[in-house]
């Protein structure tokens, strides 16, 4: 049975058999000869960095991808032993914890790595580090054009270990790849001039969720997930590609139900006006809890098995859900947020497309008010 907290009603979920089976499907199209590299960064896209690390390292995952030095330390503390690497920018100043944690930074700029070479050779230590290359994103990583002038930097290096070269694509969701295969041939050259260079790191990476599913050519010898993990499919075109469990539920309960006469404004500003007499249910959750504003007069809930559309103006710790036409609600019924109920289910894209947003928003949104609780649908 799925443990149910106690106090405020509103909760994730998170299916630890679910992201299991997730990680199954990414070994599946890689095979075994390629690594994979588990993104849980943003506190594993929401779903609490912790435990979805512990569980997909138990589950055989190679290595682990966060954003900061801070989400590795905290790896760390929860007990992760495997590879991992920060992934969006190292700053010299906390090379101690660097060190202290075995952490592996990704190095985008000449000057940073000089810097981490000194402090290396200061320590006697010697530190493993990845090479991020930018072949079309325009963000962190030195353009293959600059590589002539990597190239003696590299040769200088005493202390510092080039384990691993990475890309990252700027799109491939679409059906349209010219792009992304334009971004793999750009990072082949880098690697084949590497390689004349004498330097062949043994980790070379590139694939995100999308690339693990539809793009074999971006494998190289380890995969990057992040998305697929958690059971979201990167694109709608890939459904049939691979079959995901999407891993987290959001639920709340309805806190005070009150029938209201037609023409009773609800919420601030008075966005919304009930065209007849209304059954208004009030929900334990606002913004505050990552429930965007924006799913104002545009979100549904599921009460009953059935669709509830928000009224008026998410707050930052109430809302309001319109429950006239469902049969029977009472105060205490359980909402979903996300998730399933019933028949009917409300995905992470479909309230992506309700906020204006992306799915990744909609889920390292959910704040740290919101209690996340993990239990296996293997064991119901
Ligand atoms: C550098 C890097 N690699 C991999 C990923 C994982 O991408 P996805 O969640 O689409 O699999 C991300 C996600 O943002 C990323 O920034």
């Amino acid at each position: 049975m799925t443990p149910v907290p106690k106090g405020r009603p509103t909760f994730c979920f998170i299916d630890l058999e679910a992201l299991r089976w997730n990680y199954q499907q990414v070994r599946k199209k890689v095979g075994p000869g390629v690594k994979v590299l588990s993104v849980v960064k943003a506190n594993a896209y929401g779903h609490g960095a912790g435990e979805i690390a512990k569980t997909l390292e138990d589950e055989g995952s190679d290595a682990f991808g966060v954003a900061t030095l801070e989400e590795g330390i905290n790896l760390r503390k929860v007990g992760i032993k495997s590879p991992v690497l920060a992934l969006a920018g190292f700053y010299p100043e906390q090379f101690d914890e660097l060190l202290q944690n075995k952490l592996t930074p990704a190095i985008c700029e000449p000057e940073v790595l000089r810097h981490l070479e000194r402090l290396a050779r200061s320590r006697n230590v010697s530190v493993k580090f990845h090479l991020k290359v930018d072949t079309g994103m325009g963000r962190i990583g030195f353009i293959p054009s600059e590589i002539d002038s990597w190239l003696p930097e590299l040769g200088k290096l005493k202390a510092l270990k080039l384990e691993g070269v990475y890309s990252h694509f700027s799109e491939m969701e679409g059906v349209e790849r010219s792009y992304s295969q334009k971004q793999v041939e750009l990072f082949g050259q880098v690697l084949r001039r590497l390689h004349s260079a004498g330097y062949d790191a043994p980790l070379i990476h590139m694939a995100k969720s999308a690339g693990v599913i539809a793009f074999p050519s971006s494998h190289f010898t380890m995969v990057r997930p992040g998305l697929m993990l958690y059971g979201i499919q990167p694109s709608p075109e890939m459904v049939k590609q691979v079959t995901l469990r999407p891993v987290l539920t959001w639920k709340t309960c309805i806190l005070q139900l009150k029938r209201v006469p037609k023409g009773s404004s609800i919420s601030y500003g008075q966005t919304f006006k009930t065209g007849r007499e209304s059954l208004i249910g009030t929900l334990p959750l606002g913004y505050a809890d990552g429930y965007h504003r924006l799913l104002s007069n545009r979100g549904v809930v599921l009460v009953r098995g059935k669709r509830a559309p928000i009224v008026g103006r998410v707050c930052m710790d109430l809302t309001m859900i319109d429950v006239t036409d469902i049969r029977d609600a009472k105060q205490g019924d359980e909402v979903v947020l996300l998730g399933k109920q019933g028949r009917e289910i409300i995905s992470a894209d479909e309230m992506a497309l309700w906020a204006d947003t992306i799915s990744y928003e909609i889920l390292t949104s959910i704040s740290a008010r919101v209690p996340r609780t993990y239990y296996s649908s293997k064991e119901e």
